[in-house]
């Protein structure tokens, strides 16, 4: 027996509910937006989630700014766009503003994008020891200076700028309130704070009151810009209650759609005062994610799409009660066929109706790594003061930034 492949769950009536929230001159149909995430908010990805969700904004994974430049085929073909999605969102990494404008300029003028981020809170050692990533907010000069060119370069174009930061280096050196200055003082569309420092990574609680904190800092100095919360968004009340607790006036979801791509439906339902719907059943979920498996292999192709499939069905799977050797079968799955079968024997061996198990949406997946040792360049901070005006804009050196999470 397979099992049918159609995505059963009707779109969310989202196009019904009024526009309450905008980036830039995108209203969305909630103040939701899908955190970029490497190696995961590809086409395929953002094609799923708008089904059960259109008119929210999704970002396409991190791409450096450096590549982009040099027209690197590799970087050009992760940016890839739905025929039918707008805004199209990219997250741009960069830290050499000169080349973060050129790089904009460039992706602006071929038409490639809609809409623009900048990721200022990638927390890899690699990246953060050369300055770059979650190290820029530390001096807000050079943060100015990237923000500067970007907006400078998009603005012709009409793209709106955004930014994405955290809450600082270390609890020592938080930097998210100046952060926000300058992003609102050189006109970003919107700020997304995750909230948790570099050297947190991803351990712990996210500390929803430095968002709170981030929004009536900007409120005091008269800005409006939005600011969207962003840590541990698990469940679509958890959306509720982070506008709720801090003020903020959206949210970006990363980990919990993980596995969960008609999380956005249900945010929008939510976030409009619905009633949302009750967890999923395996039957449910088995369908989506052989879905998702199809668009993979028809964007990179069976034999890159299925091995880089297999940390989907783990995220799929968290909170079903499958057993351990379903799981190891799916983590070894090198064709659609071979998914399609493990499919059948599970809906076989337990039925379509098994529920998830009782907290098992909140089941932590994608990175749970943490605390860290905040890496940094020799003399970074030195001088510096948290609140420092320092105009040291020395440039890092991104050209050793893999590919990698950045967030
Ligand atoms: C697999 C993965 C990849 C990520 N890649 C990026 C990235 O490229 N850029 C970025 O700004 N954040 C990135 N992040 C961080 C998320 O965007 C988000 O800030 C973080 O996961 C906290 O939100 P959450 O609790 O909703 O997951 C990544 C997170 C994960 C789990």
């Amino acid at each position: 027996m397979r099992c049918s492949l159609r995505v059963r769950e009707a779109a969310s009536p989202a196009h019904t509910d009024a526009v309450t929230f905008s980036i830039g001159q995108y209203g969305l149909a909630a103040p939701v937006v899908l955190a970029p995430m490497a190696g995961v908010t590809n086409a395929p990805f953002r094609a799923l989630c708008r089904r059960f969700a259109p008119g929210l904004v999704y970002v396409n994974e991190m791409v450096m700014a450096t590549p982009v430049v040099h027209g690197n085929a590799k970087t050009h073909s992760m940016i890839t766009f739905g025929d039918d999605e707008h805004p199209r969102s990219l997250q741009l990494y960069g830290s050499d503003p000169q080349i973060m404008g050129e790089a904009v300029h460039l992706l602006c003028d071929a038409g490639r994008v809609d809409h623009i981020d900048l990721n200022f809170g990638c927390p890899a050692a690699k990246v953060t020891r050369r300055g770059g990533g979650a190290a820029v907010p530390a001096r807000p000069e050079l943060l100015r200076a990237v923000l500067r060119s970007a907006i400078s370069a998009a603005a012709p174009y009409g793209v709106p700028v955004t930014a994405k930061f955290r809450m600082g280096l270390f609890d020592d050196w938080l930097t998210h309130l100046r952060t926000g200055e300058v992003c609102a003082e050189e006109g970003v569309a919107s700020v997304a704070m995750h909230a948790r420092t570099v050297e947190q990574h991803y351990s712990g609680e996210a500390r929803w009151e430095a968002i709170g904190e981030l929004k009536e800092h900007l409120t005091d100095l008269g800005s409006t810009i939005p600011v969207l919360g962003n840590g541990d968004v698990w469940e679509a009340h958890d959306a509720v209650r982070m506008m709720e607790q801090t003020g903020c006036d959206g949210v970006v979801i990363g980990r919990g759609c993980l596995g969960r791509p008609w999380l956005f439906g249900d945010l929008i339902d939510a976030l409009n005062g619905r009633e949302v719907r009750p967890s999923r059943r395996l039957g449910e979920v088995l369908e989506v994610m052989v879905d998702h498996a199809r668009m993979l292999v028809e964007h990179l192709g069976e034999n890159h799409a299925m091995r880089d499939f297999r940390k989907h069905t783990g995220w799929y799977m968290s909170g079903y009660p499958v057993g351990p050797e379903v799981r190891r079968r799916f983590s070894m799955t090198a064709t659609l066929g071979e998914l399609e079968d493990i499919v059948a024997d599970v809906l076989d061996a337990v039925g379509p109706d098994t529920s998830i198990v009782e907290g098992g949406e909140r089941i932590k997946r994608g990175h749970t790594n943490g605390p860290t040792k905040v890496a940094l360049p020799d003399g970074w901070l030195d001088g510096q003061t948290r609140d420092s005006l320092a105009t040291d804009v020395a440039v890092p050196d991104d050209g050793h930034v893999l590919a990698m999470s950045g967030g």
